[in-house]
């Protein structure tokens, strides 16, 4: 394995891919002390680089442009460390090609930054192994986190994992190791050294952008839930969006605190320039989607691990779209009456929306981890769940004080089952569940949807049920079907079969 060369004038790393997460990325490695010698198809994004480069650094010079695959890797000190910011999909695969024809060595490495499919990350690393290194590292935090200090998932070859871990280091989000909160730094220059750093290897080829995937999974259950609780109080509470922000910013000074909360409560208080309206309700309720959510939920009927409520989220998401079907349906479909019961407990709905949140939260965290632990045995990725939890306690869009609760039960318990069992969360739902059945309770009693709040507490109280109605399932499917079932009173493993509309069997007198 060749050394380190590094030359003078060299350049430290290849940047494929100028768009709003890769410059951003770029430049937050630019102030970490790396050269970088950037390229991208489209040559007006590489002058974008250069030109905030030169305005934020003063004299410039630490991105470098390049106009092809070969110049980029002439440019780079040996082995050749290249980093990835392109869309997932076939583009990685075309570009990978082209490097390999501009001459990348077998001891370079190439890291794909993107939200790729995890399944094409392990194919990938065994297509291109002895061409050059395919390393992943799932980046979360979008274009802020990216500028300055994302969550980094970085999985794959030990020796790639070397090379890179501390440019990783350097740039990703910092924690306080005391308090267990984020560093803030939203500023050129003057990267933050101190802190634990949000980049910690996940483990075989794959298995980060696996994680990734999770990690957006439950990003859009607690989006989804965040919605469901602004729907309660715009729709059934008749609140301004003024109002519902001021509440968000309350709940972000408790047990709520998390960046989808702030960015939520931001959002509220804005007024449209033109109309002076809220500004929320001039966006058309359409929600869109890139996959990562839909991946996650598919992942987990596979596995057979259930995530209703990220399942959940999703669905919702294609709902929203039917934009037409619910405009001529709410013209003809019926809901309740009044809503006058919700308006005279105004606060009480509130603080019962408080608790169903966090309550759903924790249900969808406990989903996700199980999911990926199940994730885990299956492909033997080993994840080390407290770790995970520990780099998603800032930078990434679900950064919340909560992580810290959940990198808490991993290390009270490594090998816990669900988040669910542990002493923390158990207590916890065990405080706030009445206020969450009401909040569901109220919702559907006026009408308002509420499919993941809903979701999140079938699975917890399906998951504390002793005995679930599965005994009838396996009876009807051995009925019609022959499946044969189990008996609580014989060894397990064992089948029976009935012949159930036998003339001879035993049956209770009509
Ligand atoms: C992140 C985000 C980021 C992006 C997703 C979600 O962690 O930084 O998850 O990856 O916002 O692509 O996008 P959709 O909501 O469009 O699926």
């Amino acid at each position: 394995m060749s050394q380190v060369e590094a030359r003078p004038n060299q350049c430290d790393i290849g940047f494929i891919g100028l768009g709003v997460m890769g410059k951003n990325l770029a430049l937050n490695l630019a102030d970490n002390g790396y050269k970088i010698a950037a390229f991208d198809l489209d040559h007006q994004k590489i002058e974008d680089a250069i030109a905030q480069d030169r305005q934020e650094s003063g004299e410039g010079g630490r991105i470098v442009g390049c106009s092809s695959y070969t110049e980029l890797l002439s440019k780079l000190s040996v082995p050749h460390l290249i980093i990835l910011s392109i869309p997932a999909g076939e583009i990685v695969d075309d570009v990978c090609h082209k490097l390999i024809d501009a001459g990348i060595k077998a001891d370079d490495i190439v890291v794909d930054t993107g939200n790729s499919l995890w399944s094409d990350t392990v194919r990938r690393e065994k297509d291109y192994r002895g061409q050059f290194f395919f390393f992943s590292t799932a980046v979360s935090g979008g274009e802020i986190g990216a500028r300055f200090g994302p969550s980094l998932m970085p999985s794959g070859d030990p020796y790639a994992w070397a090379r890179i871990e501390p440019v990783w280091q350097a740039i990703a989000a910092k924690v306080d190791s005391q308090s267990g909160k984020a560093i803030e730094r939203f500023e050129a220059g003057n990267p933050v050294k101190d802190g634990e750093p949000c980049a910690a290897y996940i483990g075989p080829s794959g298995s980060g952008h696996y994680v990734k995937m999770v990690h957006n999974g439950i990003e859009y259950a607690d989006m989804q839930l965040i919605c469901e609780a602004y729907h309660l109080m715009r729709s059934g509470l008749k609140m301004t969006p003024q109002e519902i922000s001021e509440v968000f910013f309350k709940w972000n000074q408790g047990a709520l605190e998390s960046y989808l909360i702030e960015i939520s409560a931001e959002v509220l208080k804005q007024i449209d320039n033109e109309t002076q309206l809220p500004l929320v309700d001039l966006i058309l309720d359409k929600a869109g989607q890139k996959g990562t959510g839909l991946w996650t939920a598919v992942s987990s009927l596979e596995i057979g691990s259930p995530a209703p409520t990220i399942a959940q989220a999703v669905y919702a998401r294609s709902l929203s779209t039917l934009k037409q079907d619910r405009v001529s349906a709410s013209h003809l479909l019926q809901g309740p009456e009044q809503q006058s019961e919700l308006l005279r407990n105004k606060e009480e709905v509130i603080q019962s929306l408080h608790d169903a949140l966090y309550c759903s939260k924790i249900c969808a965290y406990a989903q996700g981890f199980q999911l990926m632990q199940m994730a885990s045995d299956e492909h033997e990725w080993s994840l080390d769940f407290a770790n995970i939890a520990k780099i998603w306690r800032a930078g990434c869009i679900i950064r919340a004080a909560f992580l810290q609760s959940i990198t808490d039960a991993y290390q009270r318990n490594e090998d816990l089952n669900n988040l669910l069992l542990d002493p923390f969360f158990a207590e916890q739902i065990n405080v706030y569940q009445t206020n969450w059945r009401k909040a569901i309770a109220n919702a559907t009693l006026v009408g308002i949807p509420c499919g993941a709040f809903s979701s999140a507490l079938a699975y917890y109280d399906s998951y504390r049920c002793e005995t679930l109605p599965a005994n009838l399932l396996q009876a009807q499917r051995d009925f019609f079907g022959a499946h044969t079932f189990e008996r609580v009173d014989q060894p397990a493993g064992k089948k029976f079969h009935v012949d159930w509309s036998s003339k001879d069997r035993p049956i209770y007198p009509v």
